[in-house]
């Protein structure tokens, strides 16, 4: 699914109302079956713009357009089929403590399920080599009966992921998915989850802590700061001085074992050297 936002605002819920928006003036446009990550200091508005790519959270000011078509301009029983088009991981997934993975994962299955099949499913799973075959690739094979209660954060993380990669979704939208992970484990789910998103021709937009990984795994990085656009650029025209001016505020956030010290007079010019880095 191509999604494009228009000079968009938009604040939290629970924000005043006279707050400054989380994110403004924000324009992007990502093309069907792209891959994008998003990153930025901790408050740039990345989990706000992901909500707004949801439609989780109508935007203030600006326009947003999912498949060509701006969902606030739908009638309730066409948005939420368009939602049920679209699938949002969020960073801690609010997976019922005393439901079997088995069945948690299936979840993600309900929006393309008849309402019988979906009253169906809550007794007896359907599906269930799809579950298997999504948790293996989150090395979760053996847990497929387990409770989620009983499951690690980390595990519950990529339960949350593994929901995703069931759906019919044409739009992944993924925020911080590695937050509970190791850094073997964040390689493996975020591999799992890339190819997967590749195999079915998703679009996969998700945001990231992990700057090295981003520039890694996806072909392109949205920088946001203060709400705002700092950089929209394929990952290998992302050097060590743009990172530093993104977090600049915040360079607690981002720790550089091997960072070369940035030159930002030819900063534009030069291309970008490996980095390697890590956020907190
Ligand atoms: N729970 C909340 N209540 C009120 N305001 C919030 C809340 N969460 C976020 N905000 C506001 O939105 C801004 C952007 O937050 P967010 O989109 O979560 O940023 P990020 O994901 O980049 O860390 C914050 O700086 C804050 O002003
Ligand atoms: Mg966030």
């Amino acid at each position: 699914m191509r999604v494009k936002l228009f000079d968009c605002a938009a604040r939290h819920p629970a924000a005043a109302p006279d707050s400054p928006p989380a994110i403004r003036g924000l324009s992007i446009a990502v093309e069907s079956g792209e891959q994008v990550a998003v990153i930025g200091p901790s408050g740039a508005g990345k989990t706000t713009a992901l909500h707004v790519l949801a439609c989780a959270l109508k935007p203030t000011a600006g326009r947003i357009e999912l498949g060509d078509r701006d969902p606030w301009q739908l009638s309730s029983r066409e948005l939420r089929t368009l939602r049920g088009s679209l699938f949002l991981a969020a960073q801690v997934p609010p997976l019922p403590p005393r439901q079997r993975v088995v069945t948690a994962v299936l979840a993600g299955r309900l929006p393309s399920l008849s309402l019988w099949q979906s009253v169906r499913s809550l007794f007896y799973p359907m599906g269930m080599s799809l579950a298997a075959d999504a948790l293996a690739r989150f090395d979760l094979a053996d847990k497929l009966f387990d409770r989620v209660d009983r499951l690690s954060g980390g595990e519950r993380q990529r339960v949350g992921l593994a929901r995703g990669l069931v759906t019919s979704a044409e739009l992944l939208l993924v925020d911080e998915p590695l937050s509970a992970l190791d850094p073997t484990r964040s390689e493996q789910a975020i591999s799992a989850l890339t190819d997967g998103a590749r195999e079915r021709r998703a679009t996969l937009i998700a945001t990231l802590h992990q700057v090295e990984t981003a520039l890694k795994h996806f072909p392109r990085i949205i920088g946001l700061r203060d709400g705002a656009l700092a950089f929209d650029l394929p990952s290998n025209q992302v050097t060590p001085a743009l990172l530093h001016e993104l977090y600049a505020q915040k360079l607690h956030e981002l720790t550089a074992p091997s960072l070369p010290t940035p030159n930002f007079a030819d900063n534009a010019a030069a291309p970008a050297p490996p980095v390697v880095m890590y956020c907190r």
